[in-house]
């Protein structure tokens, strides 16, 4: 099949070289030329495993090209999928849609003849009949232009994988048969052939899932964060308390680690976003929990500060703090809303000289933290510290030889934010060993 996917960013470009990948004849669209040039040389603008492999193979071929021109675009084929971000509007808890509604109006007055659109973006409830309205007002081909609303449920470190082997996947349609759900089960046919479950919904509880999805992870999380800040009052130990309830089927292991807490461009933006939203319709008390969801995962990163300081003895000023990790998680180079730059920042405008090292992330933290101290090798961020704080889960952390990081450090004193370092291994070294929610 022909297809196009309209904005190029962690989603777009994943999903782009996925359908490349299951044989489709694919055109990316993003109005970033930057971005296009370096996809269309086979790299990806960020950092995602595998990712570039695929957009080399098949920009290679010419299977898979991008683009800055609608014009192209929309003359390419009759098969869109609009992946443009949906970032949380500034100062506000609401998603800003401006990026989807701009492309949907782009794409409209081009749309001659019949068409399929498929919105893969996170939007709250209620915004695919927007989308709709706008290409019933500027589509030439008018209702021939059918919608459906397919969230897409892709972590960053596994996008590829996520989306070429998906757990399910959800259409929400406007009515039973359309246009649309042949089109698109044509398009997914190689991942439903592999029995993936196919879920059909209305649009509004295509729309739902997503939110309510992000909204379950992020209060399993907080939930354990919750049970660390009981163990961390009570002399319990959450790491045990959490592998014992995840014996429970009902409960699972899976999404539950407890540690600094829950950051990126998504679980943050869309528990504000669902609340904001749901508020508007009316349903504000429903979900009210997120706001404590929200605040439980914000006291991780007070709760390091205060360990910090405890550990410094009483004083963080004039400090020299090491920090491991500055992406939001490993295997990525992304740093929104990045709870390990958050505490860094926070230390150093408590006057610490913060200096910070990530396998992959330093350059984008390098642009959005110029204060702070940055180093291309982890033994190098820990020269003379008096603290080390581990704040990302990078494998790399846990392989060091904590005799020779200790070797380096002023005072062989470390916080393990994410529960990964041995501590049996560190206090053998000669550290005084702290980590979130344990004795
Ligand atoms: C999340 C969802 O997991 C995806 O299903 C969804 O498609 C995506 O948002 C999205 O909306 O696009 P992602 O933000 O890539 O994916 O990352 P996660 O792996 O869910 O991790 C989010 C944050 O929670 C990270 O900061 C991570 O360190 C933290 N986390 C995760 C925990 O603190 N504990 C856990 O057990 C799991």
């Amino acid at each position: 099949m022909k297809l196009t996917v309209i904005g190029c960013g962690y989603l777009g470009a994943t999903h782009a070289a996925a359908m490349a990948e299951l044989g489709h004849q694919v055109l990316g669209m993003d109005i970033d030329p930057d971005k296009v040039v370096s996809l269309n040389a086979g790299r990806a603008p960020f950092f995602e495993r595998d990712l570039d492999d695929l957009l080399a193979k098949h920009t290679a071929t010419g299977q898979l090209r991008f683009t800055t021109s609608y014009a192209e675009t929309a003359a390419f084929a009759d098969l869109h999928f609009i992946g443009v971000g949906t970032p949380q509007k500034p100062g506000e808890m609401a998603y800003d849609l401006s990026h989807l509604f701009s492309a949907v109006r782009q794409l409209a007055p081009r749309l001659t003849g019949p068409a399929v659109i498929v919105g893969k973006c996170t939007i709250p409830v209620g915004t695919a009949p927007q989308v709709i309205d706008i290409l019933r007002e500027f589509a030439p081909a008018g209702d021939q232009v059918d919608v459906c609303w397919n969230p897409e449920f892709l972590r960053e470190s596994s996008a590829v994988e996520d989306t070429l082997h998906p757990d399910r996947i959800v259409l929400g349609l406007t009515g039973q048969g359309t246009r649309a759900e042949s089109v698109i089960r044509q398009a997914y046919g190689k991942i439903i052939e592999s029995g993936t479950p196919v879920i059909v919904t209305d649009l509004a509880t295509a729309e739902l899932v997503k939110s309510a999805a992000n909204a379950f992870l992020a209060t399993k999380i907080s939930f354990i964060n919750a049970m660390a800040e009981v163990c961390e009052t009570s002399g319990a130990d959450v790491q045990l308390l959490a592998e014992a309830l995840g014996h429970d089927a009902r409960i699972g292991r899976r999404g539950m680690r407890p540690g600094l807490g829950f950051g990126g461009g998504c679980l943050p933006k869309d528990i504000r976003g669902f609340m904001a939203r749901a508020g508007e319709l009316g349903a504000d008390q429903a979900l009210t929990f997120l706001r404590e969801v929200d605040a439980i995962n914000n006291r991780r990163r007070e709760r390091m500060i205060d360990l910090a300081r405890e550990q410094c003895g009483g004083v963080i000023n004039g400090k020299n703090i090491a920090v491991w990790g500055a992406a939001f998680k490993p295997d990525t180079d992304d740093i929104r809303d990045s709870p390990a730059l958050a505490v860094a920042q926070k230390l150093h405008q408590l006057g610490a000289t913060v200096t910070v090292f990530d396998p992959k992330a330093l350059d984008n933290a390098r642009k959005a933290h110029p204060q702070l101290e940055f180093t291309d090798h982890p033994l190098g961020a820990v020269r003379d510290a008096d603290l080390l704080l581990h704040l990302t889960e990078w494998p790399e952390f846990a392989r060091l030889d904590p005799e020779a990081v200790a070797a380096r450090v002023a005072v062989p004193r470390v916080i393990d934010g994410r529960s990964t370092l041995d501590p049996d291994r560190w206090r053998a070294a000669g550290w005084t060993y702290r980590a979130l929610g344990r004795p």
